[in-house]
């Protein structure tokens, strides 16, 4: 049904049932009248639940609805959670004289609530809760007899009407936590409702101090009031809270110690004060033997962890990491209950892993990372068959590795990295059908890697580098198909690389080095499409490196100290891997110089020269353009018999008159009026043509044109730029600026882009052309410009490497989608600029990564770096270097300067992007955190920005329904995966 005749229908449906109104009987016709209003109302719902409200039926017996005593008034209307939508006519509904109850519950009804809400004064119990309203909650007051009131997690913003719950006395539940209200000090007001058992109000923008009164709400069973701006100290009134079955404190500003009689809150199952600023120690927590959940995660705690937890009899989820703690572990730690999850790591802890947390086989997480414990990995873990996470890494275990931990049925990683660990990977491994990941680095494993490695089908990261595993890498390792990243680097390894690896189709990353590797590197390493990073250094291999490696887009290729010999195949002889094949005495190069020259006979002649001018991807007009301005060139270049004997292939043409209009449109394109834009490469013109098609054209004076003794290097440079914009051409993606056409001389060259009419975002973000862009805007800017950036570096057969990710070359369509303009340049540029000519810049000031500095292998990661520094941009409205930062300091560091609490960390956010989108803001800067890394090798790739970006997606009010972070174990699994 369209939605035309749907509502026809429903117009219909309507006038028959309210002409049927009259012969209604039991109930009042306007009770009857209010329902069917509703019931228009949210007609748009896709729900049964309103098949029974017909005229024809008793309103009593309408499903949702209770009546009351006497069966003649509506009392209760429950409607949560029936996938409802719509707006609810309050007007009304609060017409119904009995109403005591209106639950609406878990549904997706929108728009704003009316001040006639304030009409349905009857009310016991509200439920609003659970959808996508927009604006304020309007005055309530005059429900004094209101025992439930829920509105958390509803869209709702502007300031809570705190002043209407004054009289509201009996009030037993408040829930008002996860709406994007005005930031408020503790309300006052909520002191007074003595009957609280209920009081949720986390994530609802309340700053300040807890007020001592809180210690009035002796009836609090649930007091939860994380992810605010909560100041100063816990206050020690909270012990008077001694019906507390929940405390939830998590992510706010809290300082100091865990108030003295904290103990008295004896009933407490759940507490949760992770992610604040307390210190001091645990002492108080002795006494809370009820306690199931303790997270107190991200503090300053010091002091040893209570010996009395080891007796908690229902503990089964401890999260302590990232603090100072000292001492042991209890032994006895989650012996007597389901013990779950522990995740301790990042403290000082000492002593030996508690033995039994899995003695109830409920154990999903051990996570015990970065301490000092030592002693061996109890062998009970090797039977426990639950746990998805072992992660023990950096501390000082010792002993052999159980053999049964490497077949854990649902371990996903298995992390034993630095520790003192002997034994080897055991065939046991055949049962790990799970397991992702095994970090095992630093160790003193040994053995050989088992054949049963195979059947752990799911791995896709093995790290054993630095142990003594010896014997060859067996063949069945091709039979792991996920398998992204292998490092075996620094062991015993002897025979060959399996072939095999072939099958591996998803290797990014292979490290071998430092082995005994010998035989030759198998050329069935070039068909893995995705390698990228390839270091066999330090091995025994020998024969000549496969020419198939060229065809591998390796941003890391060390060959380096084998025994390798022959022609170094010529696409490998480049500047980036300098050094990759060095300690090879037996290899020989035509092109890189402190190798011995190949014999002639050797030598790859692959690199014929092409044609100076291409073409591609070219719409009729710009046909017409190319073989104007290349009859323009032609002219000029009269005395060059090599340019004009290649141009001759192109010169064929019929009909120059029809054209010649043509070549003026360009030509008189190139002149001041049309300049749009100057950059370190060239100036860039617009050209509007004829038929109305708009263009840009960047024109690029070659620097060493003339300079007659430099012909020979003028003309490798030509190669490069003509192999480059090949490349480039073949480029098609939505958010790369087209690049149509590519034009060269001796004196210049020319490239004919799509038009943007929007400029860059540099323009749109700091300059005159400033627009005020909103988050959505930007976000869709970050995606999409990412999105282009990994198609160049992942997408094309080889990578490009862009070297000047900026603002300003990311150009922005008529709606807003973003380009990445000008990719490669600066390097096509930059081996031109031998004569130290000032136009030549790799990177701009504020956006280079700080590799740049030491070296001159930049890689994937100096872009991301880049575009990090964009992303900052996109959520401060900075520019990358302003004084504000101080002499000399970026962006980069002033964001880092700013991470020291929510308050601070939201400054950042530019002040014209509205308080909804704070959090969404947040989740980006995050991202461009890590893209900043100062180590490229901790950047995380562009596809991986991708992937996280569009998981930063912006909640739209829709989505606003936040599912609470309930025992902490997400937020340690972003932190420690
Ligand atoms: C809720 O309604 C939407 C849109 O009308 C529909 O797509 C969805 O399947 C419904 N969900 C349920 C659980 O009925
Ligand atoms: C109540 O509704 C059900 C189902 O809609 C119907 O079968 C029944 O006859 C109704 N009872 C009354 C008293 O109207
Ligand atoms: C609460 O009750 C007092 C005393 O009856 C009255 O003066 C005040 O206006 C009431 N407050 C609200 C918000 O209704």
């Amino acid at each position: 049904m369209s939605p035309e005749t749907a509502s026809t229908t429903y117009r219909r449906n309507h006038l028959f049932l309210l002409l049927l109104i009259g012969f209604i009987s039991v109930v009042s016709s306007d009770e009857l009248e209010s329902l069917l209003n509703l019931k228009t109302a949210l007609g748009e719902s896709n729900t049964k639940v309103f098949d029974s409200w017909r005229p024809d039926n008793s309103v009593c017996n309408f499903t949702g609805i209770t009546c009351d005593d006497s069966g003649s008034s509506v009392k209760e209307i429950d409607l949560s959670n029936q996938n409802l939508t719509g707006s609810i006519p309050f007007d009304s509904i609060c017409q119904l004289q009995s109403l005591e109850k209106l639950s609406f519950g878990f549904n997706r009804l929108h728009g704003s609530v009316t001040e006639d809400l304030n009409k349905c004064s009857r009310l016991t119990y509200l439920d609003l809760g659970n959808n996508i309203f927009s604006g304020p909650i309007p005055d309530i007051s005059s429900m004094n007899g209101l025992l439930y009131l829920y509105v958390n997690s509803s869209g709702f913003s502007g300031t809570f009407p705190w002043s209407s719950l004054e009289n509201m006395t009996s009030l037993i539940v408040l829930s008002v936590g996860d709406n994007p209200f005005d930031q408020t000090p503790f309300p006052m007001q909520v002191l007074k409702l003595l009957n609280l058992n209920w009081l949720y109000m986390a994530n609802c923008s309340i700053g300040g101090e807890i007020p001592a009164g809180i210690g009035d709400l002796t009836e609090l069973i649930d007091f939860e009031l994380s992810t605010n701006y909560i100041t100063g100290e816990i206050p020690k009134e909270i012990s008077k809270l001694v019906k507390l079955w929940q405390l939830e404190l998590f992510a706010n500003n809290l300082t100091g110690k865990l108030p003295v009689g904290l103990r008295n809150l004896t009933k407490l199952q759940r507490f949760d004060a992770s992610t604040n600023y307390l210190e001091g120690d645990l002492s108080e927590i002795r006494f809370l033997t009820q306690l199931t959940s303790l997270q107190l995660f991200e503090n300053k705690f010091t002091g040893e962890i209570p010996p009395e937890l080891g007796e908690f009899k229902h503990l089964v989820n401890l999260s302590l990491y990232r603090n100072q703690l000292t001492g042991t572990l209890p032994p006895q730690l989650g012996s007597w209950s389901d013990f779950n999850f522990i995740d301790v790591s990042e403290n000082f802890l000492t002593g030996q892993i508690p033995p039994d947390m899995c003695k109830n086989g409920k154990m999903t997480e051990l996570l015990i990372l970065q301490n000092n414990f030592t002693g061996e990995i109890p062998a009970s873990y090797s039977d426990c068959k639950t746990l998805t996470r072992f992660r023990v890494s950096n501390n000082m275990l010792s002993g052999v590795v159980p053999s049964g931990i490497w077949g854990l049925p649902k371990a996903e990683i298995i992390d034993i990295a630095t520790n003192d660990l002997e034994g080897g990977i055991t065939s046991n491994i055949e049962n790990a059908k799970t397991l992702a990941q095994i970090f095992a680095a630093h160790n003193r494993l040994s053995g050989e890697l088992p054949q049963e490695i195979s059947m752990a089908t799911s791995l896709n990261m093995i790290d054993l580098s630095h142990n003594q595993i010896s014997g060859k890498i067996p063949a069945t390792i091709g039979e792991l198909s996920q398998l992204s990243s292998l490092h075996l680097d620094n062991n015993k390894f002897t025979g060959e690389i399996p072939k095999s690896l072939r099958s591996c189709g998803s290797l990014s990353d292979i490290n071998m080095a430092y082995n005994s590797f010998s035989g030759q590197i198998p050329a069935a390493l070039g068909s893995l499409p995705t390698l990228n990073s390839l270091n066999l250094s330090y091995n025994q291999l020998s024969g000549q490196i496969p020419s198939t490696l060229s065809s591998l887009r390796l941003s890391i290729l060390d060959l380096s100290d084998n025994k390798l010999a022959g022609p170094i195949p010529e696409s490998l002889s480049v500047d980036a891997y300098n050094g990759s094949f060095a300690g090879n005495p037996g290899l020989c190069s035509q092109k890189v110089s402190y190798f011995r020259q190949c014999s002639p006979s050797s030598s790859d002649t692959s690199g014929v020269i092409r044609t100076v001018i291409t073409c591609f991807s070219v719409g009729s007009a710009v046909i017409l353009i190319f073989l104007a301005y290349s009859c323009y060139l032609k002219k000029k270049s009269q005395n060059d018999d090599e340019a004009r004997s290649l141009k001759e292939d192109s010169w064929n043409i019929k009909s120059f008159h029809v054209l010649s209009f043509m070549e003026d449109d360009i030509l008189d394109a190139i002149n001041e009026q049309n300049l749009i834009g100057k950059g370190g490469s060239g100036q860039v013109y617009r050209a509007s043509l004829k038929n109305g098609v708009e263009l840009a054209v960047k024109h690029i004076r070659n620097s060493d044109s003339g300079h007659r003794k430099r012909k020979h290097s003028g003309k490798q440079k030509s190669l490069e730029f003509d192999a480059e914009v090949e490349t480039l051409s073949s480029i098609r993606h939505v958010n790369v600026v087209k690049l149509y056409c590519s034009i060269t001389s001796e004196e210049s060259s020319l490239l004919v882009y799509e038009y943007l009419p929007n400029g860059s975002l540099w323009d749109r973000l700091h300059t005159s052309k400033k627009l005020g862009l909103d988050w959505e805007t930007r976000y869709g800017i970050a995606v999409g410009a990412a999105k282009g950036l990994e198609y160049l570096h992942h997408g094309c057969e080889r990578p490009v490497i862009h070297r000047d990710v900026k603002s300003s070359n990311i150009l922005l369509d008529e709606y807003f989608k973003p380009r990445i303009a000008d990719f490669g340049l600066a390097k096509i540029v930059q081996t031109d600029s031998t004569d130290g000519s000032t136009h030549v810049i790799a990177g701009t000031h504020g956006y280079i990564a700080p590799e740049y500095g030491y070296t001159y292998k930049v890689n994937e990661k100096s872009d991301v770096y880049s575009f990090g520094v964009v992303l900052m941009e996109l959520v401060t409205g900075k520019k990358p270097m302003e004084a504000e930062f101080g002499e000399n300091k970026d962006i980069v560091f002033w964001v880092c300067s700013k991470l020291k609490n929510k308050e601070t960390v939201l400054s950042l956010v530019d002040s014209s992007i509205p308080e909804v989108y704070k959090e969404d803001t947040i989740k980006v800067l995050k991202i461009a955190i890590m893209c900043t890394s100062r180590l490229p090798a901790l950047r995380p790739t562009m596809r991986t920005v991708v992937k996280m970006l569009e998981d930063a997606e912006p909640c739209k009010l829709l989505n606003i329904i936040i599912t609470k972070d309930d025992d902490g174990k997400k937020k340690t699994d972003k932190i420690l995966s």
